[in-house]
């Protein structure tokens, strides 16, 4: 099946259904979504979103905490573009209905979190992306020029590759015609033709065998224009969040928000001592490289499989209030917050860099846009500032969407462009050689490339997933395409990207820490 749209989006978080509501205004939209439509990183997000709304707050400040948090290395005007605009997105979101938080004032009631030198995050109790999520949703539906496909999985990018033509990273004029897409429901490939694309496709998180993120994050949409030959920037910078739930048979892991340690939570280890002035004098507020590092060294130093976060002195009415979901899950586990510690750990959470990007969310591909998770947009450098990703996402989202809007008046469909070729593919025999290999790849990526580096360690998970890229494109080349086929491609993709830049970037920075071997 064939089918042409002016604007094709493909995911369902934060930064593709913004985009989407704002270039439906001029023509139609397909958004391409590989679950539920609004299963996400977005609708996970507890935190909420960081914006600079009240008078003794200023964009300077913002700016200020964003830079120091990346390390040295944020883009500076980035920094600058996604805090000042920030404010104005963020009053828009409100208008389409997101609800947070506000204080018996009126005032919203804005949390601090790790980094930030001023309380300035807006959240809806601790479920805030699921309320964002929501309140786009309830836009999305009602309009008249979007659809939305769920259950689709998006395999490649089409460009003129696929017309049989060289394409190598050098090639100046790459260009994106589309997508080809797997509907989940009947099997079949279709092909979509668009006018401009939006790469909206989140995280990266289950490279990795501990992480936050829903099963979604598999990187698919950097691996697609990877693929593609489209750039790519700062892979090495995997955030781990410091404060995942040690629950060792969940998965993914539980969050346990940053805004926690905000209200006064403490990190402990299990014998009940405070460490974290040890490392940074912000204590457990520090910014997430240093706390998450820091529980690292502890649990090695001791040989420990987690550390406490209490909350015993807080107030329990407050506590609930503000974060019922997590109270309920502790419980749901015996773990009563003002009796007992609650056991955390780190989990891979965030990818920092992806598709490199302009200031407009151009990608180095024509006609191909990325926002979301998925770019690289230099905001975070070495290492994001807590809830400054759904900011980022909605700033990036509104330039992109006033660019497309422009690019798509002057492009037309390219019909030459075939259907998937699925000729002598075949169903897999044995599903064991694709689930084995998922769980070889996380692995490797938590044992050589998690929060501590080591050049011998790189150089190992190097050496070993050569050898499953070998073995599963080897596979892919027979197989009939399935969707846990592709996430297997795109994860070993990932975890290629991360140790190529990793090793490129050698010295310590911000989330990349190396050790020489033996120390
Ligand atoms: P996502 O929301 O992840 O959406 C990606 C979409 O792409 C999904 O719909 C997915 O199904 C779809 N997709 C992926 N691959 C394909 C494919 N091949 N074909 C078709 N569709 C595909 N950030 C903050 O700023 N504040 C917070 O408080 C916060 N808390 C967080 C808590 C948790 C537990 C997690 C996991 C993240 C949190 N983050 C937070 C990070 C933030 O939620 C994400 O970075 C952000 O939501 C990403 O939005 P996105 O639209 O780029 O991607
Ligand atoms: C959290 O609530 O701790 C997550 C915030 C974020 O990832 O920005």
């Amino acid at each position: 099946m064939r089918q042409e749209v002016d604007f094709l989006v493909i995911g369902s978080g934060i930064a593709g259904l913004s985009y989407a509501l704002k270039v439906a205004e001029q023509g139609k939209v397909f958004i391409i979504t590989k679950s539920n439509e609004d299963e996400s990183n977005t609708k996970y997000a507890q935190g909420g979103i960081a914006a600079v709304l009240y008078e003794g707050d200023t964009h300077q400040k913002h700016i200020a905490d964003t830079l120091d948090a990346g390390a040295g290395i944020c883009d500076e005007n980035i920094v600058k573009i996604v805090v000042e605009e920030g404010t104005e997105r963020v009053k828009e979101l409100i208008d389409l209905g997101a609800n947070f938080d506000k204080t018996p004032s009126g005032a919203f009631d804005l949390a601090k979190e790790g980094g930030h030198s001023e309380h300035r995050i807006l959240h809806h109790k601790d479920i805030t992306g699921r309320e964002i999520e929501r309140a786009l949703l309830a836009k999305i539906r009602a309009h008249k020029n979007i659809t939305v496909f769920d259950h689709y999985f998006a395999i490649d990018i089409i460009t003129q590759h696929h017309l049989g033509k060289m394409v190598n990273s050098h090639t100046p004029d790459i260009t994106c015609y589309g997508a080809y897409v797997l509907n989940t429901r009947n099997n079949k490939i279709e092909t979509i033709l668009a006018k401009t694309i939006l790469m909206a496709t989140g995280g990266a998180g289950h490279v990795y065998a501990t992480t936050t993120n829903p099963v979604i994050a598999t990187g698919d949409g950097i691996a697609m224009v990877y693929r593609a030959k489209g750039h790519v920037r700062d892979m090495e910078f995997m955030q781990f969040h410091p404060t995942s739930l040690y629950n060792p048979t969940e998965n993914p892991s539980f969050l346990i928000s940053e805004a926690v340690r905000g209200f006064g939570a403490v990190l402990r280890t299990i014998d009940g001592k405070e460490f974290m002035k040890k490392y940074d004098e912000r204590e457990s507020l520090a910014p997430r490289d240093i706390v998450a590092r820091a529980i690292d060294t502890e649990m090695k130093l001791r040989g420990e499989d987690f550390v406490y976060l209490d909350c015993r002195h807080l107030s329990r009415k407050g506590f609930i209030e503000h974060f019922p979901t997590i109270y309920d899950k502790c419980m749901s586990l015996d773990i009563d917050p003002f009796k007992s510690l609650i056991p955390v750990v780190p989990a891979a959470h965030y990818l920092c860099g992806g598709i490199v990007v302009d200031d407009l969310g151009k990608t180095t591909i024509k006609n191909l846009y990325a926002v979301g998770e998925c770019a690289g947009t230099g905001l975070h450098g070495a290492n994001r500032l807590a809830s400054n990703s759904l900011l980022e996402a909605v700033v990036f989202a509104h330039r992109a969407a006033e660019s497309a809007i422009e690019n798509a008046k002057q492009n037309e469909y390219n019909n030459a462009i075939p259907d998937w070729n699925a000729e002598g593919t075949e169903t897999p025999e044995e599903m064991i050689l694709i689930t084995q290999s998922r769980r070889e790849v996380q692995q490797i990526m938590s044992n050589y490339v998690g929060i501590v580096r080591s050049e011998l360690r790189l150089k190992r998970a190097f050496d070993r997933l050569e050898i499953l890229y070998n073995e599963n494109e080897a596979l892919y080349e027979k197989t009939i395409i399935s969707p846990k086929l592709c996430e297997l491609r795109n994860l070993i993709c990932i975890g290629y990207l991360i140790i190529k830049h990793a090793m490129r970037r050698k010295e310590s920075v911000g989330l990349h820490y190396m050790v020489k071997f033996g120390k």
